[in-house]
C-alpha cells in the first residue's frame, strides 16, 4: 500500500494505492504515436473547451441518456420512483443498496455506439472539425465501438484514479471527449494536468498493471507520483460545450465535491479515419 497525494480544487487529495509500481524510460508516448492534437493551437495544454452540438441535439442526448440509465436500473429490479432525475441518482442509490452495483455492471464495458441517442456520425463530424482531421469513434484494430457513461455520486469514491489512458495499448493514438450530461460543474467535472501529455514516462511513477485505489479495482494503471507537480484543474465545460483532450494527459481522480448532485458525463474516444 502506498499513499500519494495530488492537488485538486486547490486542496491536497490523498489516495491509497495497492500494487507494484514502475517508472518508465525517456520516451514521450505522444511523440511516438499518432498524436491527433499535434497540430492544433492548444497543443501545449493538450485540451480545449468548445461548443458541442445544437441545443436540440443536446436535449435529445441528455433525455436519451437519462432514459437509458433509468432503464438499466429498472431492468435490474431497482425502484427509481417517479420524476427520476440523474442529478438525484444518489438518493436512489442510498435507498436501494443494490442500485449502484446494477448500474455499474450495466455501464462498465461501455454501451454500443449504435444506441447513442444522437447519431455518432454527428459527434465524429464535430470532433473532426475541431481537430481538422476526419475521425471515427470505432477502433477497428481493437474492435471497440462503444461510448461510456460515468456516474459519480457526491462525496463518493466512484471516480477512477489519476491515469493516462494510453497505458492501455488499445487506447493509444486517440483523442477523448468529456460531455457534461448532469451535475457537471467546477466541483465535479473531469480534472486533468495541463501539459502532462508531454511528460516522459520517466517523470511518472505508476502502478505496473491496473490499480486498486481506495479498495476499488481499475483496469488502467494509476499515477502514484511524478517528478513534476501533480496539479489538476477542472476545465469545466458549460452545458452547451464539451471538453476535448489528449488521452496522453494525466486525468481522472474526479472526486465529486458537491453535496447533493450526482455527476453524469458522456465520454468517447476517436481515432483517425483511414
Ligand atoms: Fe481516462
Amino acid at each position: 500500500m502506498r499513499t500519494f497525494s495530488y492537488v485538486l480544487d486547490g486542496e491536497s487529495v490523498t489516495a491509497d494505492v495497492e500494487g507494484d509500481v514502475i517508472v518508465g524510460g525517456e520516451e514521450v508516448l505522444a511523440a511516438l504515436d499518432d498524436d491527433l492534437t499535434r497540430d492544433v493551437p492548444w497543443h501545449e495544454e493538450g485540451f480545449t473547451v468548445v461548443p458541442f452540438l445544437t441545443r436540440a441535439e443536446m436535449e435529445q442526448l441528455r433525455a436519451g441518456i437519462a432514459g437509458r440509465i433509468a432503464r438499466i436500473l429498472t431492468d435490474g429490479g431497482i425502484e427509481i420512483g417517479e420524476d427520476f432525475r440523474l442529478e438525484e441518482y444518489h438518493h436512489v442509490a442510498t435507498r436501494e443498496p443494490r442500485a449502484h452495483e446494477v448500474l455499474f455492471q450495466g455501464i462498465r464495458r461501455g454501451l454500443d455506439l449504435s444506441t447513442l441517442p444522437v447519431e455518432h456520425g454527428r459527434i465524429e463530424e464535430r470532433v473532426g472539425e475541431v481537430l481538422g482531421i476526419p475521425v471515427t469513434a470505432r477502433n477497428e484494430i481493437h474492435g471497440l465501438d462503444v461510448f461510456n457513461l460515468r456516474v459519480v455520486r457526491p462525496q463518493s469514491a466512484d471516480n477512477n484514479p489519476p491515469h493516462r489512458d494510453v497505458w492501455l495499448d488499445r487506447l493509444r493514438n486517440a483523442v477523448n471527449i468529456y460531455v457534461p450530461i448532469a451535475g457537471s460543474d467546477a466541483r465535479s467535472s473531469l480534472p486533468l494536468v495541463p501539459g502532462s501529455h508531454r511528460w516522459s514516462e520517466g517523470e511518472i511513477v505508476r502502478t505496473a498493471a491496473g490499480a486498486r485505489v481506495q479498495g476499488a479495482t481499475y483496469t488502467v494503471p494509476a499515477v502514484v507520483g511524478a517528478t513534476r507537480p501533480l496539479t489538476f484543474i477542472r476545465p469545466d465545460p458549460a452545458p452547451d460545450q464539451f471538453l476535448l483532450f489528449s488521452p496522453y494527459l494525466i486525468h481522472g481522480g474526479a472526486r465529486n465535491a458537491n453535496h447533493d448532485r450526482t455527476r453524469v458525463s458522456l465520454e468517447m474516444r476517436f481515432w483517425r479515419k483511414s
